[in-house]
């Protein structure tokens, strides 16, 4: 589905001085030992909330933690800290929809800006429903009539028919925050206006995505090399017997698709030259062929960087999913980190995505804004969905009506 910003509003297009303002920002980051993380997505959601702020609008945040029964999930009173490192006088409320909510959002003044708390906390936040039956909720009709304008700074979620997501816009009048802008602007050109030559990097550890993403990017006729890495360049390599490998029986039919996937990609499916395997808690460089069973593969060898970065050198269009190698060793960060380099330094527009390749970023420190031609995406499941062409039911109802 190719999303066009004419199609929407932004910030730009609401005089929102005095209005208040239902903000849908993705603040889910990632939580160690009930600590939540500073992350991108605070950063990012941040600068949108400044400048709505600086436009003396209402600001109101709408936003979730994790999924209910899981340890990441809690309410928002750490990021609500985390936010007040850009919003100095950012208020919080442990409520979303009661009475301290609302007369919170009454009570906020022109530039003042208001987090409520988890919107998961509510079940019929993510009852799985259509946007129209989402508008009819009690969470909607409880906040809309308090509002005048909805904006959604959260690309990472469109892929949800949540309430705070597909409901408000239903009801008010809806645009996108420069976050979204940004991550719709770069899918935009990577995925629908792809300049030739066009390179996939694609690593990790989930075969089925990837497998899906291939298929649609040979589908589409576009692209010229697929380099594959990670854990699922050592699958790929097993399926076409070039290393030994320890396959649980839940992998065959992963097995055999890579075979299918193969054939049909033919020379443009690109493996590994050599490994850096770990020996005895070391790095070790070996070549593909030397690789033993139940060897622990954790990175790709110094001669594919080098083979993979000069093919990145010279695409005019690279997408990346997914991490290189182990990255969170620092002994196997080495390929991630010029992988990464490789697009940086090349002149292609880059569209780097998947929730851990972006956390690959800030924990590698690799300066964002110094990848001046990539884009990284800040979303995970919604990045995958949009590569794959699928719909996603939070964008749809934001276009102008
Ligand atoms: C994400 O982290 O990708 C978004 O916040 C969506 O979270 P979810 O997968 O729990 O819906």
């Amino acid at each position: 589905m190719s999303e066009q910003l004419k199609d929407f509003l932004t910030i730009g297009d609401f005089d929102v001085e005095g209005k208040t303002v239902l903000f849908r920002a993705d603040l889910n980051s990632a939580v160690i030992d009930g600590e939540v993380q500073m992350k991108e997505r605070i950063e990012e959601n941040a600068k949108t909330i400044m400048e709505l702020s600086e436009k003396k609008a209402k600001v109101v945040i709408l936003a979730h933690q994790g999924r209910a029964g899981r340890d990441d999930f809690l309410p928002l009173e750490q990021h609500a800290q985390l936010l007040r490192n850009f919003v100095v006088d950012l208020k919080y409320v442990e409520d979303i929809i009661g009475p301290t909510a609302r007369e919170a959002i009454k009570n906020l003044d022109a530039g003042e800006v208001l987090l409520l708390d988890n919107v998961r906390m509510l079940a019929e936040e993510i009852l799985k429903k259509s946007s129209e039956a989402h508008a009819k909720s009690i969470f909607v009709k409880k906040l809309a009539p308090l509002a005048d304008i909805y904006i959604n700074d959260a690309f990472s979620v469109v892929h949800r028919s949540h309430a705070s997501v597909v409901g408000f816009p239903m009801v008010l009048d809806a645009g996108i925050g420069r976050l979204m802008e940004s991550e719709l602007s770069a899918l935009e050109r990577a995925v629908h206006h792809i300049k030739r030559p066009c390179v996939y990097v694609l690593g990790g550890v989930k075969p089925e995505e990837v497998f899906d993403v291939i298929d649609f990017a040979l589908e589409s006729g576009k692209v010229d090399y697929i380099l594959t890495t990670g854990g699922i360049g050592n699958l790929f390599m097993y399926a076409n017997g070039m290393i030994p490998m320890k396959v649980d029986n839940d992998l065959l039919e992963s097995v055999s698709r890579a075979k299918r996937i193969q054939r049909r990609a033919g020379t443009k499916i690109k493996y590994p030259w050599d490994l850096a395997i770990e020996l005895d808690g070391k790095r070790e460089e070996i070549p593909v062929d030397q690789v033993k069973p139940n060897q622990p593969i954790y990175d790709i060898g110094q001669k594919t960087i080098e083979k993979y970065s000069e093919i990145i050198k010279n695409a005019k269009t690279v997408i990346m999913k997914g991490p290189v190698g182990f990255y969170e060793k620092e002994a196997f960060a080495k390929g991630t980190r010029d992988i990464l380099k490789a697009i940086s330094n090349s002149k292609a527009f880059s569209l780097i995505g998947g929730g851990h390749t972006s956390a690959a970023i800030s924990t590698l420190g690799i300066d964002r804004s110094k990848m001046s031609q990539a884009h990284v995406s800040l979303a995970g499941g919604a990045f995958l969905r949009y590569l794959l062409g699928k719909p996603l039911p939070g964008i749809g109802v934001l276009r102008k009506k």
